[in-house]
C-alpha cells in the first residue's frame, strides 16, 4: 500500500444541502440546515453546497448564514446560466472565507431543446455566463447537466469554452443515473485525453441513483481521473437519490489497496450525521443501507454470530468504531445459535449457567424467537427467571 501522503487526493463535495433537500418531502429548516453545514465542516467535507439561492429567500439567507459560519469547508451555491442568478449566488456565498460559483445548464439534445438553444448559441451562452462568474470569484465550477446523454464531440467542445472562460472545476453529472461503470470511467477519461487544457482543471463527477450504480459510477470516474465525488449523506436525492457519501468515502478507506485515494473526512462523524440528515429531512434509513443501515454492523444467525464472536474479521469488513458506532450488536432471532445466546446471558450478568440451565432457557429462547421477529433482554430475563424457579 502506498504511504497516505503519496496517495492522490479525491475531494468531497457534499450537496446534502442543496441536491439533497431537492427530494420531494426533505425540506429542512433554517436552523436545521445551518446545524448541517456545521456538522459537514466539522467532519472535514471539502465543499458544501448550502443551496441554490436565487431559488428563495429562504434559500439565499441559508447560503449566506452557512457561509458567514463556515470554519474550513468551501461553501458553494448553485446558479443556471444567466448574470442574475449569478449575481445573487456571489452576493450569498461572498461571506465566506473560501467560496464557489457553480453554474450548470442541460447540455443533451433534451436539455437543449428545452431553452430551445442551437449547439452554438448554447457554447456562447457557456462563454458568457462562466465569464462573468470568473469575473466575481476565482472558484467557478461549470456543469454539463445530463452529460452522460451527451454527444461526446459537443460535450469536448463546452468543456473547453468552459475551461478556457475560467471555470476551475468541470462536473460531469449523470443527472439521471443512468451511465453504467465502465462507460463513466471512459467519459473522463475521453475528456480528459482530448479536451485542451484539462489538465489544469479538476474533473468532478456527480451521479443519481436510478439504477443502483451512483456509488460504482463514481468510484470509476475517480479510477479515470475525477477528483471530486459530488454526494449526499444517506444518498438523499431526487428520485433514487445522489451517490452516498458514507458509502464512497469508507469504499476508498476499506479498499485503498485497490483504490489509493485520500479524503479528508474524519469517518468517526458518519454515524452522527447521517442519524441527523434522517431526522430532519424525515427519510429514515433502510436497514440495510450500506455502511449506514441499522442492520450494517448486526448479525443474527448462528454461524454468524459464532463467527463473530471469536473474530469479527470473519464477518466485518470495516469497524464500527470507524463509522462512529460504538460496537456491533448481535441481536437474538430465530436464527441466533447457543453461542450469542450464552453471550447474551453473560452480558446479562448470568456467569454461572450450567450446561442443563443453558440447554432448558435455549429451547424456550427458540420456540419464543419463532412466535417474535426479535427478542429482547428483558425476554431472556423472564426465560432465566423461569428456568431457575423464580417466576
Ligand atoms: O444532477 C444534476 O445534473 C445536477 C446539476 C445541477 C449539477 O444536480
Ligand atoms: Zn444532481
Amino acid at each position: 500500500m502506498t504511504d497516505k501522503s503519496e496517495q492522490d487526493r479525491v475531494l468531497i463535495f457534499d450537496t446534502t444541502l442543496r441536491d439533497g433537500e431537492q427530494s420531494p418531502g426533505a425540506t429542512m429548516s433554517h436552523e436545521e440546515k445551518l446545524e448541517i453545514a456545521e456538522m459537514l465542516d466539522d467532519m472535514g467535507v471539502d465543499v458544501i453546497e448550502a443551496g441554490f439561492p436565487i431559488a428563495s429567500e429562504g434559500d439565499f439567507e441559508a447560503v449566506k448564514e452557512i457561509a458567514v459560519r463556515s470554519k474550513q469547508s468551501t461553501i458553494c451555491g448553485l446558479s443556471r446560466a444567466n448574470f442574475k442568478d449569478i449575481d445573487r449566488c456571489y452576493e450569498a456565498i461572498k461571506h465566506a472565507g473560501s467560496h464557489r460559483i457553480h453554474t450548470f445548464i442541460g447540455t443533451s439534445p433534451l436539455h437543449r431543446a428545452i431553452p430551445n438553444l442551437t449547439q452554438d448559441a448554447m457554447a456562447d451562452l457557456i462563454h458568457d455566463t462562466v465569464t462573468h462568474a470568473r469575473n466575481l470569484t476565482d472558484n467557478v465550477q461549470w456543469s454539463a447537466m445530463d452529460a452522460t446523454r451527451t454527444e461526446h464531440d459537443y460535450l469536448c467542445r463546452v468543456v473547453e469554452i468552459a475551461i478556457n472562460a475560467g471555470a476551475t472545476t468541470i462536473n460531469i453529472p449523470d443527472t439521471v443515473g443512468y451511465t453504467a461503470p465502465r462507460e463513466s470511467a471512459d467519459l473522463i477519461r475521453m475528456l480528459i485525453e482530448k479536451v485542451p487544457g484539462a489538465d489544469e482543471v479538476v474533473f468532478s463527477t456527480h451521479c443519481h441513483n436510478d439504477l443502483g450504480m451512483a456509488t460504482a459510477n463514481s468510484l470509476a470516474a475517480v479510477d479515470a481521473g475525477a477528483r471530486q465525488i459530488e454526494c449526499t449523506i444517506n444518498g438523499l436525492g431526487e428520485r433514487a437519490g445522489n451517490t452516498a457519501l458514507e458509502e464512497v468515502v469508507m469504499a476508498m478507506r476499506v479498499r485503498n489497496d485497490i483504490m489509493p485515494y485520500a479524503t479528508q473526512i474524519d469517518t468517526k462523524k458518519i454515524m452522527a450525521i447521517s442519524r441527523r440528515v434522517s431526522q430532519v429531512s424525515g427519510f429514515p434509513v433502510q436497514f440495510n443501507k450500506a455502511v449506514v443501515g441499522k442492520n450494517a454492523f448486526a448479525h443474527e444467525s448462528g454461524i454468524h454470530q459464532d463467527g463473530m464472536l471469536k473474530n469479527a474479521e470473519t464477518f466485518e469488513i470495516m469497524l464500527p468504531e470507524d463509522i462512529g458506532l460504538a460496537a456491533s450488536s448481535l441481536p437474538l432471532g430465530k436464527h441466533s445459535g447457543r453461542a450469542a445466546l450464552r453471550d447474551k446471558l453473560k452480558g446479562l450478568g448470568y456467569d454461572d449457567v450450567g450446561e442443563n440451565q443453558l440447554k432448558d432457557v435455549f429451547v424456550r429462547f427458540k420456540a419464543l424467537a419463532d412466535r417474535k421477529k426479535e427478542v429482547y433482554d428483558d425476554d431472556i430475563i423472564a426465560l432465566m427467571q423461569v428456568v431457575s424457579g423464580d417466576a
